[in-house]
């Protein structure tokens, strides 16, 4: 039993094999809670998980806050091709006029800084044609705002995973460019495809990664990973509100398909459908009505209408809602999810606590009670309220 899918309105568990996964729907359908329990679900399989959280929140903290985060892991992009994509997606337009100027910084360069510096020396250098300089300095400008952010965070030259848990690596919220987003994806995917088996990576916003029209600097790992993946058990999980944005095949080529609500217009609705293999009489009305927490799950075989089951809410509760005795936006549902979270939100604060406590203690400081105090009810609270 997974305890993932729910299928509506029977409420019996669907059973479904780790694979490369596209999860759609709009904002607020549910696609982050249900990437968080199929994250939980291939960790207790014995898969490694690691989530590249690049998704900036207008409110609140970044969506995979409280699981364990590793440091940034990121190896430049020297090579012309894949630099192209970067700095295409970065300007919002074809750099096509100016491939050949950067074809030839990159040669002989080994870094951003190196291809930074011969650009220089074309736009320093005495007899130069206009219109060449002015390729070079398009070119200049765009390196020079990437080798700047690249610079602002510390990164770290090797991928610090923690094998069979859940590693993060947060993007969210530090004001990072979709460039800078790429190149860090690009790294880390390149890095699990050549070193790692038995792992599944996630992300959301995939239209940053994998845009459908223009080229980006992750393109070609993640869709070699795609292709390739199975035999080597990496799989990818990749998630967006929308599919209109997103490369065709990557989405064609994801065995298993969770789509959510598309009340947006009948375009998009239409289009789910589309991408669905198995579809019988599904109509757009279908996913313009699906309800909160409602996916229709697709493999090559079957189609199936379902309900995930957030984190925060008990087997049994899911199923009551996927035989439709509770609905998933009520009172009654809405209220474990609360609970769950001022949980979190005090144990963390009692951890913190009882850390400090701790360190003050190794140096030998006056404690009076208050650490035993704090690991008392850090006890309590881990006894008493554990949600699962
Ligand atoms: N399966 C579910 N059952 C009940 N409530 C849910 C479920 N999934 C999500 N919710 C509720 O809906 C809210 C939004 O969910 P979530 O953040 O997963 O949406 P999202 O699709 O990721 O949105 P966005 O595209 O804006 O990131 C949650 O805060 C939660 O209250
Ligand atoms: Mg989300």
């Amino acid at each position: 039993m997974s305890g993932v899918f729910y299928e509506v309105p029977s409420g019996e568990t669907v059973d479904v094999k780790p694979f490369h996964m596209a999860v759609t729907g709009i904002t607020q359908h549910g696609k982050t809670e249900v990437l968080k329990t199929l994250m939980e679900w291939v960790r207790d399989k014995g898969f490694t998980v690691l989530v590249i959280d690049v998704k900036d929140k207008t409110l609140g903290d970044p969506d995979f806050a409280e699981y364990p985060h590793i440091p940034i892991y990121m190896e430049e992009v020297a090579e012309p091709l894949p630099l192209l994509g970067l700095l295409e997606s970065d300007a919002k337009m074809q750099l096509k006029f100016q491939f050949p100027e950067l074809i030839k910084a990159c040669q002989r360069s080994r870094t951003l800084v190196e291809i930074r510096d011969r650009l220089q020396a074309v736009v320093e250098g005495g007899k130069i044609h206009p219109v060449r300089k002015d390729k070079a300095e398009v070119l200049l400008l765009l390196i020079n705002r990437l080798i700047e952010e690249i610079q602002r965070v510390p990164v770290s030259g090797r991928l610090e995973l923690q094998k069979g848990m859940i590693n993060v690596i947060g993007l969210a919220n530090q004001g990072f460019s979709e460039a800078y987003k790429q190149i860090v994806v690009r790294a880390v995917i390149h890095e699990v495809r050549s070193k790692y088996s038995s792992i599944v990576t996630f992300f959301d916003e995939a239209h940053i990664q994998i845009p459908e029209g223009y080229g980006s600097a992750s393109k070609d790992w993640i869709k070699r990973t795609i292709k390739e993946g199975a035999s080597s058990r990496q799989f990818l999980v990749i998630a967006d509100q929308t599919l209109k944005d997103v490369d065709k095949d990557v989405i064609t080529q994801c065995p298993i398909k969770v789509f959510g609500g598309q009340t947006g217009g009948r375009l998009e609705a239409e289009r789910t459908v589309q991408y669905i293999p198995v579809r019988g009489d599904l109509k757009a009305e279908d996913i313009m009505t699906l309800k909160l927490g409602h996916f229709y799950l697709s493999t090559r075989e079957w189609t199936k209408l379902v309900y995930a089951r957030p984190t925060w809410l008990s087997r049994e509760e899911a199923q009551r809602i996927a035989k439709g005795e509770v609905e998933p936006d009520s009172e009654e549902i809405q209220k474990f999810r609360a609970r769950a979270l001022s949980f979190s939100k005090e144990l963390s604060q009692v951890i913190h606590e009882v850390e400090i406590y701790g360190e003050a203690k190794t140096y030998g400081e006056d404690l009076q009670s208050g650490y035993e105090e704090r690991l008392q009810s850090l006890e309590e609270l881990v006894v008493g309220v554990w949600p699962r």
